[in-house]
């Protein structure tokens, strides 16, 4: 499993903490940044993200901004990117069984770190249902 990892700076030390959590469970991730709590803008490291885990088949992304709103709304803009942004457990789990999301975009001003750390693990082991009336619903999505 890859996971490829971005911040801005309200998400950075957040994001650092998650790079600690995924590397005692070696996870293997890559991170595109940001590297330090100066001003930057979300959009610049969700697009990172979202263009990794197009091109990478079965990859996740993590995304972590002050909300996790404008990184997971970026996110989305990308075809096939499917972003949640979580805010609790359920959540977590449910973006995966059900719309076989790709990418966590969480909060770092609104969310414990504690309960970030379990959104991010609940997403990345909780598999897609494949459920006929799911997998038909996330193919929606993509079609015009
Ligand atoms: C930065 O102040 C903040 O706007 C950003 O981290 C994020 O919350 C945007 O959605």
């Amino acid at each position: 499993m890859k996971v490829f990892l971005g911040a801005d700076h309200a998400g950075y030390k957040l994001k650092e903490k998650i790079k600690k959590f995924l590397a005692k469970k070696s996870t293997q991730f890559e991170d595109f940044g940001t590297n330090s709590e100066e001003s930057c803008d979300y959009p610049d490291f969700a697009k990172k993200v979202a263009k990794a885990v197009q091109k990478n088949k079965g990859s996740f992304g993590v995304l972590v901004c002050g909300t996790g709103t404008g990184t997971a709304i970026t996110a989305n803009r990308f075809k096939g990117v499917r972003a949640v942004q979580a805010t609790t457990n359920y959540l977590a789990q449910m973006a995966r069984e059900h719309n076989n999301a790709n990418v966590i975009s969480l909060g770092a001003r609104v969310t414990p770190e504690k309960d970030a750390l379990k959104f991010v693990e609940t997403f990345l082991k909780t598999p897609f249902s494949n459920e006929e009336r799911h997998a038909q619903r996330v193919k929606k999505i993509d079609s015009k």
